[in-house]
C-alpha cells in the first residue's frame, strides 16, 4: 500500500467534497453493538493449480525449461545445441537411457570437435528468460553420464545479447555412471536481466548424456529448492488462511492416467516420471505434494487437500464399487502422508522425505466440479469416498464439489465465473441461503474483466462480491479466487484474468489483488447488523467488528462514476476515537489497471479522517473499494 502525498491528499478531499449532500443523501446504519454473525477466520485462501506457468516458471524456484526432457516432438526445443568457433555437436533425446526408472529418456550431446576456445554442449533459455541479479549464490545439479571417463563440464551463465558471462563453474570427474552433481554459481556485477541462458559446454570430443539439469535462485525463507522470493511475499500480504491443492483441472488431467498422482510427485526427483497438465504443457512435478505442503507451512496455511475422485475432464470416469477401491485407498495414503505420525507408512515416508512433523488438515475435497460428469457417477463415487474417509479420520470435513444425492456433505465447493454486472448482480447471492445445509465453500471464484490481469472494473465486481461472502460468512466459510497466477510472457497464458502477473524478474497484484489485501487485512470477527439505505445501485457494503480489538471495518464499494456520499451513523457506541483510518482503492476509468510496467497505477491508499461523533458524511471516490475502521 502507498500513502498519499499531500496533494494528492488535497486533490481526494476535493473530489469526495464534489457533490452537494442534500436531504437525499443515503444513509448507512451501522449497529456497531448489534453482532449477527460469526466471521469464519478461514475465509480468504488460495486457490492453486499448474496452468499458466503458475509452478514451472511461476512460484517454484526451479530456471531450468523442461528440466527433464519431455515426450513430444518438440522436446529439444529448449534445448538448442551449442558449438561455439570450430566445434562441431548433435543434440539428441536419447529413450534408451536415464538417471532412474521413472524417467524414460535423457539428453544425448554427441561432441565430435571441440577445444577449450571452441567448446560445444547445449543451453537453456529458461522460462522465458533466466533472471540473474548482482552478487547473488544460485545452486545446481545435473545428473550425467560420459563415454570418456573423468570428462569436465563447463556450466555457464551467459547473457543473450552481450555474451556477457554472470558466472562460471567446472564440474569435474563424469563418470559412464549416471550420477548427481551439484554445482554454485555466484554473481558479481552482472546487471539486473532476465535475458541470460544456462550453457552445458565440454572441450574435448565426447559423448555426454545430460538428466534434471537444475538452477535454483535464492528462495522464500532459504528452502532449498523452493518458491520465488517476491511472488511469496506479495502472496503472504494477502493472509491468507489455507491453500487449496492441487487443483482445479489440474488434479483431474485430461484423462485418468493423467491425473495429479499424488505418489509420483514425492521424493526425489528422478523418482519422480513428471506428468502432462491439461492446460497444454508437462509438468516437472517440482512442485509436488510435500512442496505444495511447505508452501503452506511457510505462509503459514492450512491444506485443502483435494483428492482425486475418479474423473477426469476428458468424460473417462472410475465407476463406484470395486473399480474405485483403489483410488479411495490412495486418498486415505495421501492424507495419511499429510498428516500421519512418523509409525505410520506413509507418515515415516514423508520424514524419509524431509519433513517428520505431520501438517495441520481439516478438509479434504474430492473431485472438482464433478457436475461435469455425464455418467452422473459422482453420486456414488462421492458417497464412497465419504464413508472411508470418515471412517479413518472422523474429524475430517468433506467437501462434495457439487450437491450429492443420498450423504450430506460437510461443504460443498461452488465456482462463480463472472462478468462485473454479473458480480454487482450477485452481492446479495448468498443473504437468504439455508442455513441448515452444508457449509459453502466457494473453491474458485472471479470477475472476468481484463486480461492477463484483472482492472479496476473486476476489482469493483470482485469487492461487491466479496461483501456478500462477508456478510454471510457464517455459512461462507472459505472462498479462494482463481486462477491466482500468471506468467505474463507471450504463450504462457491459458485463462484470463488471473490475479498475479510476472515475468522471470518481476511480478505484480492486480487491483483484484489489492481488494483482497484490504479485505483479509480488515476481516473482523463478527458481522454486525447494518443497512444501507436508498443508496443507488452499484454501491455496496459490510460491517465486520473485532470486539478485542476494539475495532469497526466498514467496507463500501462505489462502483459508479460519480463520488458517493454517505451519511453514516453508528449506533451502539460507547465511545469512538476522534481519528479513523480510510483506505481506498480506486483509479479514473473501469479500465485502469496494473502491469509490469506500472505495478502500482491502482493500489490502496490510506489516509487519516477526522470522527467528531457517531454521525458524520463521508464521500467515496469514483470507481472506489474502501475500508473505513474505526475504534474507540
Ligand atoms: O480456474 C480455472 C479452471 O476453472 C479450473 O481448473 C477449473 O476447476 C475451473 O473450471
Amino acid at each position: 500500500m502507498k500513502t498519499l502525498s499531500l496533494a494528492t491528499f488535497l486533490m481526494v478531499l476535493a473530489l469526495s467534497a464534489a457533490p452537494a449532500l442534500t436531504a437525499q443523501t443515503p444513509s448507512f446504519t451501522v449497529e456497531a453493538d448489534h453482532p449477527i454473525a460469526k466471521v469464519s477466520p478461514s475465509l480468504y485462501g488460495l486457490m492453486t493449480e499448474e496452468i499458466n506457468h503458475s509452478y514451472d516458471g511461476g512460484i517454484y524456484g526451479e530456471l531450468i525449461l523442461d528440466r527433464t526432457p519431455g515426450d513430444s516432438w518438440d522436446a529439444l526445443n529448449s534445448w538448442p545445441m551449442v558449438a561455439r568457433g570450430n566445434s562441431a555437436a548433435k543434440v539428441s533425446i536419447d529413450g534408451a537411457t536415464a538417471p532412474g526408472a521413472a524417467l524414460k529418456r535423457s539428453l544425448r550431446v554427441a561432441v565430435t570437435a571441440a577445444a577449450a576456445d571452441a567448446p560445444a554442449g547445449v543451453e537453456n533459455g529458461g522460462y522465458w528468460g533466466i533472471p540473474v541479479r548482482p552478487k547473488t549464490i544460485y545452486t545446481g545439479s545435473f545428473y550425467a553420464k560420459t563415454d570418456v571417463p573423468g570428462l569436465a563440464v563447463t556450466v555457464t551463465l551467459e547473457n543473450d545479447q552481450t555474451g556477457a558471462v554472470a558466472a562460471k563453474t567446472v564440474v569435474t570427474g563424469l563418470t559412464r555412471e549416471w550420477k548427481q552433481y551439484t554445482y554454485t554459481l555466484r554473481t558479481g556485477d552482472a546487471p539486473v536481466s532476465e535475458k541470460y541462458h544456462l550453457l552445458l559446454t565440454i572441450t574435448q570430443p565426447a559423448t555426454v548424456w545430460f538428466d534434471l539439469v537444475s538452477l535454483f535462485p535464492p528462495t522464500y525463507h532459504g528452502r532449498p529448492e523452493g518458491d520465488r522470493i517476491d511472488l511469496m511475499n506479495l502472496l503472504a500480504a494477502m493472509h491468507p488462511k489455507f491453500l487449496r491443492l492441487p487443483g482445479g483441472n489440474y488434479l483431474e488431467g485430461d484423462h485418468i492416467a493423467d491425473r495429479f498422482d499424488w505418489e509420483k510427485t514425492i521424493g526425489p526427483w528422478v523418482d519422480r516420471p513428471t506428468h502432462q497438465g491439461p492446460w497444454s504443457y508437462r509438468s516437472s512435478d517440482g512442485m509436488g505434494l510435500l512442496e505444495f505442503l511447505d508452501w503452506c507451512e511457510d505462509l503459514k496455511m492450512e491444506p485443502v487437500l483435494a483428492v482425486y475422485a475418479g474423473y477426469s475432464l476428458h468424460g473417462e470416469h472410475v465407476d463406484p464399487g470395486p473399480a474405485l477401491a483403489p483410488y479411495v485407498q490412495d486418498a486415505l495414503d495421501e492424507i495419511e502422508y499429510v498428516t500421519g505420525d512418523t509409525t505410520t507408512k506413509w507418515g515415516a515416508e514423508r520424514a524419509k522425505d524431509g519433513h517428520p512433523a505431520p501438517f495441520p488438515l481439516h478438509y479434504v475435497e474430492v473431485g472438482n466440479e464433478d457436475f461435469f460428469d455425464r455418467s452422473h457417477s459422482y453420486d456414488g463415487r462421492f458417497a464412497q469416498f465419504d464413508r472411508a474417509i470418515k471412517q479413518r479420520y472422523p474429524n475430517l470435513q468433506i467437501i462434495a464439489t457439487t450437491p450429492v444425492k443420498g450423504v450430506t456433505p460437510d461443504v460443498i465447493d461452488e465456482h462463480y465465473y463472472m462478468s462485473a454486472e454479473e458480480s454487482f448482480a450477485q452481492a446479495h447471492h448468498y443473504d437468504k441461503t439455508d442455513r441448515t445445509g452444508p457449509k459453502i465453500f466457494v473453491g474458485e471464484w472471479a470477475t472476468r474483466e481484463g486480461s492477463p490481469t484483472p482492472d479496476l472494473e473486476a476489482a469493483l465486481g470482485d469487492a461487491a462480491w466479496l461483501t456478500g461472502l462477508e456478510r454471510n460468512s457464517d455459512i461462507v466459510v472459505m472462498a479462494s479466487y482463481a486462477p491466482l497466477f500468471v506468467n505474463v510472457n507471450p504463450g504462457a497464458m491459458q485463462w484470463a484474468p488471473d490475479l498475479i502477473g510476472y515475468d522471470a524478474l518481476a511480478s505484480y497484484g492486480s487491483p483484484s489483488y489489492w481488494t483482497q489485501v484490504l479485505f483479509a487485512t480488515h476481516l473482523g470477527t463478527e458481522v454486525v447488523a447494518s443497512t444501507l439505505a436508498s443508496a443507488p445501485e452499484r454501491v455496496f457494503a459490510s460491517v465486520t467488528r473485532d470486539a478485542a480489538k476494539h475495532k469497526l471495518f466498514v467496507k463500501v464499494v462505489n462502483a459508479n462514476s460519480t463520488a458517493q456520499p454517505l451519511a453514516i451513523a453508528l449506533t451502539g457506541v460507547a465511545k469512538l476515537a476522534p481519528e479513523a483510518t480510510l483506505t481506498t482503492l480506486s483509479g479514473k476509468t473501469p479500465n485502469a489497471t496494473n502491469s509490469l510496467a506500472h505495478p502500482d497505477a491502482v493500489v490502496p491508499t490510506e489516509r487519516k479522517i477526522p470522527v467528531a461523533g457517531p454521525k458524520f458524511t463521508l464521500t467515496f471516490a469514483p470507481y472506489s473499494v474502501n475500508v473505513l475502521e474505526l475504534h474507540d
